[in-house]
């Protein structure tokens, strides 16, 4: 399946609301959460689209002034296009995009009882910081885990003494 990355607009909310429904049991964003999430000045929401123009991913980064560190707040895959690499490339892209916006680390929280996301995290280099107990709605505890984004930088020969 052919995809494409966008950032999600205003009108991509209904779809971002039935993703998140096929996507998780409970603590789903309501429409009015995701509508705040969509017009946020410090956040990026990035969308994997399919060619017939369906969301079937996306990812949303939360950013804060005076901060190096942004969160991953959202991230998710239709269960219809899992197991081919678009949480990977989501992921990558979301990574991307926090770097650019000058962040140093990226930080995030995920279910401890939620292996696969976990294993992406790990291989992507993010690594368990924080045990959280109690921290979904149905108690289920949580993994704080963060990544350090190195900046990729060009060394410029006039710097070097
Ligand atoms: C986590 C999630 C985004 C991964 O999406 P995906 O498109 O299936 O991811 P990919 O196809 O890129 O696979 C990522 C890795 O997980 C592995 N994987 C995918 N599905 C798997 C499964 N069911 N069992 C074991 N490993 C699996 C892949 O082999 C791949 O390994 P790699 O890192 O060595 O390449 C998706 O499972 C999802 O949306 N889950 C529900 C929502 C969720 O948990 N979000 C995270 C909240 S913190």
């Amino acid at each position: 399946m052919l995809r494409t990355l966008r950032s999600g607009l205003p009108a991509d909310c209904d779809a971002l609301y039935q993703l998140e429904e096929r996507c998780f049991d409970d603590d789903r964003f309501s429409r009015r959460q995701i509508a705040h999430l969509l017009t946020r000045a410090n956040a990026v929401n990035l969308l994997a689209v399919s060619d017939e123009q369906r969301v079937v991913g996306y990812g949303t980064l939360l950013f804060r002034r005076n901060s190096v560190t942004a969160r991953l707040y959202s991230f998710c895959v239709d269960p219809a296009a899992r197991g081919s690499g678009l949480g990977r490339e989501l992921l990558q892209a979301l990574e991307d995009a926090a770097r650019e916006r000058g962040s140093q680390r990226l930080l995030l929280e995920v279910r401890a009882d939620n292996r696969v996301a976990m294993g992406l995290y790990r291989r992507m280099g993010f690594i368990a910081r924080r045990w959280l107990d109690d921290y979904y709605a149905d108690g289920c505890a949580a993994w704080q885990m963060d990544k350090r984004l190195e900046v990729s930088e060009t060394l410029d020969a006039s710097s070097i003494e």
